[in-house]
């Protein structure tokens, strides 16, 4: 057990989000847009917790109101019990070192002309750390280092242009590391770069999570990368969580129909099961987060779904089973472990096991 896995076993969350909505107006004010719907869960202290889903379910939107790059229209935010919804500017700015994010886009998140000891020094400037240049600069040769950008005076004279995206997003994640944060919340970081380089920047980022202990919000429409870099995965749907667990739970036992389709996406077919699906199909595109159908918001594409399903709003997150039959409880006494929101998953389990 490394440290990480020791602070993850006893401790109490670092951050908690409780019922959190984000609505936009749009149209002059005559739509709604519900991008984040109500959506609760706790991130632990070194731990890799992964929000997955189809473009439009609230992803970002979430990473930004946990960042506080956006105002919540209602709900909670706790970091380490401490109510943190509103912040005066000072409490602004000590979140700010708190809570990094890495963007999808590492070339749009720098200044182009900026040399990379440049960009790595700018938050150290504005947040008043290191007393002298040669202080500052030790520590941007010390991130680049964590990065595995070395030697580290070999990178910090080039410009952005003159690192492939791979680097570029290694420095992404050294600047939010200059800070020391507790929490990284990454956007589809591996999103824009190479295929062959994606599972080397992920292996970086579990590294970093393993030696300083630090906490990841991990943004992804791919549940397969999601199932190699995270502890638990909340899988978001119209700006609801509709499954949370570990992520074992959650790919082998998927108990909401929206997950099993997800994974079907990505799954390889069995041996000596060639092109046969597990799950049935779901049908349909997410609908528009401006127009969420009434009953269950995911009852129009589900293949499960019956008369009820279409009048009454889904369940509340449950004890969903997975493979602690019944879901043990979690660290952090966020409850069951594995949850789902669906009221026929007992029903369509028989699923799970298809053989
Ligand atoms: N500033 C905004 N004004 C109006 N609607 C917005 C705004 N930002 C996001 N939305 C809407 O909120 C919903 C959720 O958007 P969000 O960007 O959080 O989704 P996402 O899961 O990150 O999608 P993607 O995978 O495409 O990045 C979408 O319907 C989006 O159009
Ligand atoms: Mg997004």
């Amino acid at each position: 057990m490394n440290e990480a896995d020791r602070t993850k076993a006893g401790a109490a969350p670092i951050l908690e989000v409780k019922d959190l909505r984000k609505e936009f107006r749009v149209h002059r004010g005559k739509a709604v847009v519900h991008a984040v719907d109500g959506i609760s869960f706790s991130l632990m202290p070194g731990e890799i917790l992964g929000l997955v889903g189809e473009s439009g379910c609230g992803k970002t939107t979430t990473g930004k109101l946990v960042m506080k790059l956006a105002k919540p229209s209602s709900g909670r935010i706790l970091f380490e019990n401490e109510d943190c919804t509103t912040l005066d500017p000072e409490g602004l700015r000590l979140w700010r070192r708190r809570v990094q994010m890495i963007f999808q886009d590492p070339y749009a998140s720098m200044n182009p002309h900026y040399r990379i000891r440049d960009v790595l020094e700018e938050p150290l400037l504005v947040h008043h750390v290191g007393r002298t240049r040669k202080e500052r600069q030790e520590i941007c040769a010390e991130v680049l280092e964590h990065v595995k950008l070395t030697p580290a005076e070999e990178y910090l004279d080039r410009h952005p242009h003159m690192l492939s995206g791979g680097q570029r997003q290694r420095v992404s994640t050294a600047r939010t590391l200059v800070l020391n944060p507790k929490v990284i919340v990454a956007d589809e970081p591996v999103s824009m770069i190479d295929l062959s380089t994606r599972a080397e920047i992920l292996h970086l980022l579990r590294g970093i999570q393993k030696d300083l202990g630090i906490s990841f919000i991990y943004i992804t429409h791919d549940i397969s990368t999601a199932r190699y870099f995270t502890d638990r995965i909340a899988v978001m749907y119209l700006g609801r969580i509709v499954e949370i667990g570990s992520q074992d739970d959650v790919i082998d036992h998927p108990r909401h129909p929206y997950t099993q389709a997800l994974i079907d996406a990505v799954c390889e077919p069995e041996p000596g099961r060639v092109g046969v699906k597990r799950f049935l199909r779901i049908k349909g595109e997410i609908p528009s987060a401006a127009d969420v159908p009434k009953g269950c918001r995911f009852h129009p594409r589900c293949p499960y779904a019956i008369g009820t399903c279409a009048l009454f709003p889904e369940p509340e997150l449950e004890a969903g089973g997975g493979s602690a039959a019944g879901g043990s409880s979690a660290a952090g006494g966020e409850g069951p472990r594995h949850r789902v929101a669906c009221r026929r998953w007992q029903e369509i389990r028989v699923a799970d096991s298809p053989k």
